[in-house]
């Protein structure tokens, strides 16, 4: 095992832009693996596996530690009259083991020749080129399970292979690490798989079936004409996914405007797959660029680092590309590639109670004020961390706090409770549901009121249109999204138990009167704390004011503290102000608030 700190990873990812992470660690068995667990720098710290970094993208120091695969082995292991079993370790190159199988005449992975990366990643990423991927050959993976410490063998049909997708950047992040993959291929040297149209085209030209051999090295020439050379420019592969958007969509806002594209099967029912690289194309983006990014002419689904192009100057060209596409189609690229972000970043979207501020027809001072910062919607926050973006609470005013946000992609929702200034603007999610289902996240009391309150969403034949949600309940213990993690925090809104969560150094409670005091140990140490609090010195029995909120903060001791959900009769903002303690401020609509994620380094003594 080796334990390095401040590592420069410029040299370990395929984007050549500057990357760096607080502490790496290389580990080369299951036995090494197993200690490294044990050490407080995994213990303590936020970890990222990383492969051969051909799919990341810094944007910021990953302050966590970074952990690399460095297992190897490529062997065949059981074989019957047609049918050969090769296991690879996780830190093998794929190029290897693709020579590996062409040496040995085994056929099936020859359409996937040179693509970039480790055998790890083949099994996380689900890697796929020119009609082949690798889902379709994978018998099982061995992986280690850092919340028990044991080895898992998992089935390919556990694996939840989907698009460039698996368990593994989902349910899985963050908690099974892949060590070893089997795939089941096949003895011989006829490449059969000619389901790519050029590649068809080349046996054509043969007059005969080529051989794996032959095979792999026209991919490789396709690859070649198309995509930058590695060894010269950095990039990571397609930047972008091929979207998947649902069939209505695609009806109602593509073909009833005549415009004809390429259109595929999409992997789920309901949706059909279109080309990114056609849309990016046809938006006029081909060679747009910004620094040293470059939307790469060959094939505009790649950006490619040129030369001197930092993490910050691919994301705001990958960011124009999406814009520029959306405005023209309606179509949200997503980004294949994973952000390395591991700041947090919080937009107050609404910083009022349930009537908001001003009320209708109150004609107070904090009414009529024409102070922006005394106008107040419904609360709710917007978070973005790790490329993701969280809302939590739909308000009632959602449509009008996006519209001005430019808020066009959500990834989840975190919802506190089921009371209407909370949860009113469920509705208005639909342009956000296009490419999937939204995944929402809610206490069970919670998931069954939506289940009634919107019962047009969750028939079985639901009129088409209506929002397309995903809805988990979620028990008060920590939970993931997308590899992120989650705790709630149950607090009490007077008699009805609702949740508050916690992210990072980030929680965000509202609409608490008290909390238990295991749950108040879920709030200590944090940077940012979002908390209600309703009016100066008027009690009330579900909601804490102003003295009520202080003591609570005082007790928990976030860095910083800000004061959301309240009403009217606080007073204006300018003036109320001047009541609060040093490090605590009253929220207000619009406003950003970073926080800034510190690692925890241990100073080793051997
Ligand atoms: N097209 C354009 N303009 C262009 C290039 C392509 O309109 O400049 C159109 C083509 O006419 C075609 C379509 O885009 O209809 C697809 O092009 P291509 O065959 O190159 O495939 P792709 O869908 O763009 C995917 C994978 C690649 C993989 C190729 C070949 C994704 C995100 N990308 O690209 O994978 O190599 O197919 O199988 O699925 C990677 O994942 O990093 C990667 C490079």
């Amino acid at each position: 095992m080796r334990i390095e700190y401040d590592k420069d990873l410029t040299d370990l990812t395929t984007f050549k832009v500057p990357a760096k992470a607080a502490i790496y660690a290389e580990y080369d068995s299951e036995k090494d693996l197993l200690a490294l667990t044990r050490t407080p720098e995994f213990i303590d710290n936020e970890f990222l596996h990383i492969g051969a970094g051909s799919n990341l993208l810094f944007i910021s120091p990953f302050k966590g530690i970074v952990l690399h695969s460095a297992i190897k082995g490529i062997k065949t292991y059981r074989k019957d009259d047609d049918t050969v079993f090769v296991i690879a370790g996780a830190g093998e190159k794929w190029t290897d083991l693709v020579d590996f199988c062409l040496e040995n005449d085994i056929a099936g992975l020859e359409n996937m020749a040179g693509i970039p990366g480790e055998v790890g990643a083949s099994a996380v990423q689900n890697v796929g080129a020119y009609g082949a991927e690798a889902a379709d050959f994978i018998h099982s993976v061995e992986c280690f399970d850092v919340e028990t410490r044991k080895t898992v063998l998992l089935y390919s049909e556990q694996c939840r292979f989907g698009y460039r997708d698996s368990i593994f950047k989902n349910e899985a992040k963050g908690k099974l690490i892949v060590m070893r993959v089997s795939y089941r291929l096949r003895k011989g040297t006829e490449a059969r798989n000619l389901t790519y149209r050029p590649l068809k085209e080349f046996a054509d030209s043969l007059q005969r079936t080529p051989t794996i051999r032959e095979l792999a090295e026209e991919v490789v020439r396709l690859r070649d004409s198309k995509l930058p050379d590695p060894s010269l420019i950095g990039s990571a592969g397609s930047f972008f996914k091929n979207p998947e958007v649902n069939e209505y969509f695609f009806q109602e806002e593509i073909r009833t405007r005549g415009i004809e594209m390429p259109v595929y099967p999409a992997g789920k029912e309901g949706f059909v797959k279109l080309s990114g690289a056609w849309l990016i194309d046809h938006s006029g983006l081909k060679g747009s660029s910004i620094g040293g990014a470059e939307v790469w002419p060959g094939q505009p689904l790649v950006i490619a680092n040129t030369g001197g192009a930092t993490g910050s100057q691919v994301a705001e060209l990958a960011d124009h590309v999406v814009k520029t596409v959306k405005l023209k189609y309606g179509i949200e690229l997503e980004p294949e590639v994973n952000y390395i972000d591991t700041d947090i970043k919080v937009t107050v979207l609404g910083s009022g109670t349930s009537k908001g501020v001003p009320e209708i027809g109150c004609t107070c001072p904090t009414c009529m004020s024409t102070d922006p910062k005394d106008k107040r919607l419904r609360a709710s926050v917007l978070m973005e961390t790790h490329g993701l973006r969280i809302l939590i609470d739909a308000s009632p005013d959602l449509r009008q706090q996006a519209l001005r946000l430019g808020l066009s992609r959500l990834d989840a929702i975190l919802l506190t409770h089921q009371h209407y200034d909370h949860v009113g603007g469920i509705d208005d999610v639909r342009p956000f549901c296009i490419h999937r289902d939204l995944p929402i996240f809610a206490n069970p009391q919670t998931a069954h009121d939506l289940r009634k309150r919107l019962d047009y969403c969750f028939r079985e034949h639901p009129y088409p249109g209506v929002p397309r949600l995903d809805l988990h309940e979620v028990e008060c213990r920590p939970f993931k999204i997308n590899g992120l993690e989650v705790i709630p925090i149950e607090v009490m809104h007077g008699k009805l138990p609702i949740y508050g969560y916690r992210i990072g150094d980030f929680a965000y409670v509202t609409d608490a009167k008290t909390l238990d005091e295991k749950e108040k140990e879920k709030l200590l140490g944090l940077e940012v704390l979002i908390l209600n609090c309703l009016r100066l010195n008027q009690p009330h029995f579900a909601h804490l004011i102003l003295p009520e909120a202080i003591a609570l903060i005082e007790e928990l001791k976030p860095r910083r503290c800000y004061l959301t959900h309240t009403n009217h009769q606080l007073g204006r903002y300018a003036e109320v102000s001047k009541l609060l303690p040093p490090g605590v401020e009253f929220a207000y609509d619009g406003e950003v608030i970073t926080i800034k994620h510190q690692p925890h380094i241990h100073i080793h003594h051997e």
